[in-house]
C-alpha cells in the first residue's frame, strides 16, 4: 500500500497506494513505515519524497477502522519517525491533504503543493480533534489563531492560502513529484532541525484568553446555525397551522412560467429534483435561448456529479395552454402586477382543479395575486434567489387566504430541490429584501457624510460578508432598485444643476443611487456602477475616480461637509438598522422566530455563517447595546425611521435580554396585544 522507487539517483520516492484518495489504512501505514525505514537505511538516498497515487496525496485515517481496536502501526510513531530523520523528507501534495493526510505532510521536513489542491483538518465535522500531531504542529507552524480557526471549523483551504498562511513551502502548476524531486535534490546534506516543526515553540500571545473566547463564540454561532436551520423546517403560520398538522401534496409535474433569468435557474433545480417541467416562455427567441442554456446547465451539472442529465423530464412550449395538467406553476415572468395579475387569471382559469399557484415575485403583494384567482388558499410565493439553481435559500410566502397545504406543498417541493425554505408573511420585500432596505439606505447616507464604496464596503467584508453592499448591488444591477423607487414615486430626475431634495414624505432620502442610474451606471452589467469593471460584463472592481468626483461635487452642491468615518460606524449603521428592521418583522409576527431571519440571511444574503445571522449576532453583540446604539443615531437623525428602536427591541432589553431562543416567549406577548 506504500511503494517505495528510486528516482533521479539519490531520492528515495514513497508513493502511496490505497485507492481512490490514499487513506491511511492498517496496511498503509505499515507500507510508509517499512518504506521509510529501507529508504533511511540505504546509503544510497539522500533525500525521501512522499507522494500518494492517482493525482491524491491522503485524504487521511481510514474511517472503517474507527472503533476501540485498531490493528496495524499506530500513525503517531510513524509520523515521529519522519520528523526525526536525518535524511530531509518532502511531502509531494496533489489533489487532497486532509486530515491524517495533512498531518503526514506536517511531519514531512518540506512541503510542496499543486494549485489545485485543497488542504484541511475536517475532524471537528466526525466529531474528532485532529490526534496525530495536528493541534500541536500547526499553531508552531502557521500561529495559533490561524490553526485555532482550521482545526474548529473543519474548512478546507486552497494551496494558494496555504501558502499564504506558511502550511506549504512552495506552489506548482506543474507536475508535483518532479517538482518535490527536485527540491528535495536541492535541500539534500542541509541541517534539518529548524524544519523539525514539533521543535519549534508554541507562539506566544498575549491575549489568548480574547483569542479563544473569539473561536468559542465562533464555534458556538456556528452550531446555533446547524440547530436553526433543522428548526426552520418546523414552520408555523399566525392562524396556527404548522409543519405537523399540514400535509403536503405529492407535485409530480410542474410547469414554470417565464424563462428569463429566474424561470431558467428554477427549471434547472426541478428536473435536478426529479420533477417533470413543462417550461413556458412567450419569446421565442427567449425560449430558444433558454431551451440551450437549461441543457447546458444540467449537462455541467451532471458532469460534475458523475450522474446523468435530466433534460428528458422538460417539454418547452410558448403557449400556456401546455400547463392545463400540472400539479404546481411557479411563475416567474416581469415584476410587473398587472402582467401578473393577468396571468394569473390565465392560470386560474387553465390549470386543473387544485392546482398551486405559485409566484417567484420579490415585492408584489401576494394577496393581489390571489385575488385574481377562483381559489386564492391555491396561492402562496415561492421567492428564490439568483442563481436559481444554485442558492440555497427559498422564502415561502403565505399571503392571507393561502391553505396550511399550499404552504407544505411548497416548502416540502423546496427540500426536494435541496433548498432550506423558510415560510414567511407576506409583507412588502418579505423578510429578507425588507431588512436590506435600511441596510443600503445606511450605507448612501454613509457616502453622503464622508464614506467612500470602499470604506463601507471594506467594513461589511471585514465583517465576513463576501461582498460589501457597494459591489454586491453592482453585481445585482442597480437599475432594479431604481425602477422600483420611480414606481414608488421616491426617484426624481437630478441632473447635473438645480436644486437636489434630500426629504420624501418627511424621511431623509438619498438621491444617490438614482444619480449614477441615470448616468447609465447600472453595476456590473453596463461596465460601470459604484465601481468600474473594465467593460460591460466585467467582473472584478476597480475604484472610480468618477464616482469620487460625484460624491465630492454632490456634498459641494449641498453644502454637506465631509467628516471621517470610521469602520466600527459603517457596522453600526448598516448592521443595526438591519437587525432593527429585523426585529419589527418578528413583532409584527411576519417571521415566527428568529432563527428563520438568520438563516434567511446566511443562506440568501451571505451573512458570515460563523456570525450566525443578524439575530444572533444582536444577541451575542448585547440587545442593550444595539438599543443604545440605535437610540444615539436616531437622535441625530430623527428623519430616519428605521434607525428608530422597535417596541421588541425595547422589550428584550427591559426583560433582561434573553438568548435568542426565549425571544418567542416576548414576541407572542407583543403579537398578542396588536
Ligand atoms: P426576466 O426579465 O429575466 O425574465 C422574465 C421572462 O418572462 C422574460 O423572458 C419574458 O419574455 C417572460 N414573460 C413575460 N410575460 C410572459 C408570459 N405572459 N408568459 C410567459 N413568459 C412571459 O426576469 P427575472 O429577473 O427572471 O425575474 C422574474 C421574476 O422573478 C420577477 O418577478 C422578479 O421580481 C423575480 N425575481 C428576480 C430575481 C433576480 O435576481 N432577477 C430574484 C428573485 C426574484
Amino acid at each position: 500500500m506504500a511503494q517505495l522507487s528510486y528516482v533521479s539517483g539519490s531520492v528515495g520516492l514513497i508513493t502511496l497506494q490505497n485507492p481512490p484518495v490514499n487513506v491511511l489504512s492498517a496496511a498503509t501505514r505499515q507500507g510508509i513505515m517499512e518504506s521509510m525505514k529501507k529508504a533511511l537505511n540505504d546509503p544510497k538516498v539522500k533525500s525521501v519524497v512522499i507522494c500518494g497515487q492517482n493525482g491524491v496525496f491522503c485524504a487521511g485515517a481510514d474511517i472503517k477502522e474507527f472503533g476501540p481496536n485498531i490493528s496495524g502501526p499506530s500513525i503517531v510513531p510513524l509520523i515521529y519517525d519522519i520528523e526525526v530523520a536525518n535524511k530531509p523528507v518532502v511531502a509531494a501534495i496533489e489533489g487532497s491533504a486532509l486530515g491524517g493526510g495533512l498531518e503526514l505532510a506536517l511531519t514531512c521536513h518540506y512541503r510542496i503543493a499543486h494549485s489545485k489542491t485543497r488542504l484541511g483538518l475536517p475532524e471537528v465535522t466526525l466529531g474528532l480533534l485532529p490526534g496525530a500531531g495536528g493541534t500541536q504542529l500547526l499553531p508552531r507552524l502557521i500561529g495559533i489563531p490561524a490553526s485555532l480557526e482550521l482545526i474548529t471549523t473543519g474548512r478546507h483551504i486552497t494551496a494558494a492560502e496555504a501558502l499564504q498562511l506558511g502550511l506549504v513551502d512552495h506552489v506548482t502548476q506543474s507536475d508535483t513529484v518532479d517538482s518535490a524531486v527536485k527540491f528535495a535534490l536541492s535541500v539534500e546534506g542541509e541541517p534539518l532541525d529548524s524544519r523539525r516543526i514539533s521543535k519549534r515553540p508554541c507562539p506566544h500571545l498575549p491575549d489568548l484568553d480574547a483569542v479563544f473566547e473569539a473561536v468559542m463564540q465562533k464555534a458556538r454561532a456556528l452550531q446555533y446555525s446547524f440547530f436553526a436551520q433543522r428548526a426552520v423546517g418546523r414552520w408555523s403560520m399566525p392562524s396556527g397551522a404548522s409543519w405537523n398538522t399540514s400535509k403536503a401534496r405529492p407535485v409530480h409535474r410542474a410547469a414554470v412560467l417565464g424563462l428569463g433569468t429566474m424561470g431558467r435557474g428554477i427549471t434547472v433545480a426541478l428536473a435536478q429534483a426529479g420533477v417533470s417541467v413543462v417550461a413556458v416562455e412567450i419569446q421565442e427567441k427567449q425560449l430558444n435561448e433558454a431551451r440551450e442554456h437549461v441543457y447546458a446547465t444540467l449537462e455541467r451539472g451532471a458532469q460534475q456529479s458523475g450522474v446523468s442529465p435530466s433534460c428528458a423530464n422538460i417539454t418547452y412550449s410558448h403557449d400556456i395552454q401546455a400547463v392545463a395538467d400540472v400539479d404546481l406553476v411557479i411563475e416567474a415572468v416581469l415584476e410587473d402586477l398587472s402582467l401578473k395579475e393577468k396571468v394569473f387569471q390565465q392560470l386560474s382559469a387553465i390549470c386543473k382543479p387544485g392546482t398551486l399557484l405559485c409566484s417567484n415575485t420579490s415585492s408584489l403583494d401576494l394577496n393581489c395575486l390571489a385575488s385574481q384567482t377562483k381559489n386564492p388558499e391555491l396561492v402562496v410565493g415561492m421567492h428564490f434567489f439568483a442563481p436559481a439553481h444554485v442558492m440555497k435559500l427559498l422564502e415561502v410566502v403565505y399571503g392571507s387566504k393561502s391553505s396550511p397545504e399550499a404552504v407544505a406543498t411548497a416548502m416540502q417541493l423546496g427540500k426536494k430541490m435541496g433548498k432550506i425554505s423558510v415560510a414567511v408573511g407576506n409583507c412588502r420585500g418579505f423578510v429578507g429584501n425588507r431588512m436590506l432596505k435600511p441596510y443600503i439606505e445606511q450605507s448612501y447616507f454613509l457616502l453622503e457624510e464622508g464614506a467612500t464604496p470602499e470604506l463601507v464596503d471594506k467594513a461589511l467584508e471585514e465583517f465576513g460578508f463576501p461582498m460589501g453592499v457597494f459591489r454586491m448591488s453592482d453585481l445585482s444591477g442597480l437599475d432594479v432598485g431604481w425602477r422600483v423607487r420611480k414606481e414608488d414615486g421616491l426617484a426624481e430626475p437630478v441632473g447635473t444643476s438645480g436644486q437636489i431634495t434630500r426629504l420624501r414624505g418627511g424621511r431623509r432620502y438619498s438621491p444617490l443611487g438614482d444619480i449614477l442610474c441615470e448616468h447609465g451606471r447600472f453595476g456590473q452589467k453596463t461596465g460601470l456602477g459604484w465601481y468600474q469593471y473594465g467593460r460591460p460584463g466585467g467582473r472584478v472592481a476597480k475604484s472610480d475616480p468618477w464616482v469620487f468626483n460625484l460624491l465630492e461635487e454632490y456634498r459641494a452642491r449641498l453644502g454637506l461637509t465631509a467628516r471621517p468615518i470610521d469602520q466600527q460606524e459603517v457596522l453600526e449603521r448598516c448592521l443595526y438598522s438591519l437587525i432593527n428592521e429585523g426585529l419589527c418583522i418578528l413583532e409584527e409576527g411576519f417571521a415566527s422566530s428568529p432563527e428563520d431571519i438568520d438563516v434567511i440571511y446566511v443562506f440568501g444574503y451571505g451573512w458570515p455563517k460563523h456570525r450566525g445571522g443578524p439575530m444572533f449576532y444582536a444577541s451575542m453583540v448585547g440587545l442593550a447595546t444595539v438599543l443604545e446604539r440605535l437610540d444615539h443615531y436616531y437622535r441625530s437623525n430623527p428623519d430616519v425611521p428605521s434607525l428608530k428602536p422597535c417596541k421588541l427591541l425595547r422589550q428584550l432589553v427591559a426583560s433582561g435580554s434573553p438568548p435568542v431562543h426565549k425571544w418567542k416567549e416576548i414576541t407572542k406577548k407583543i403579537q398578542n396585544r396588536l
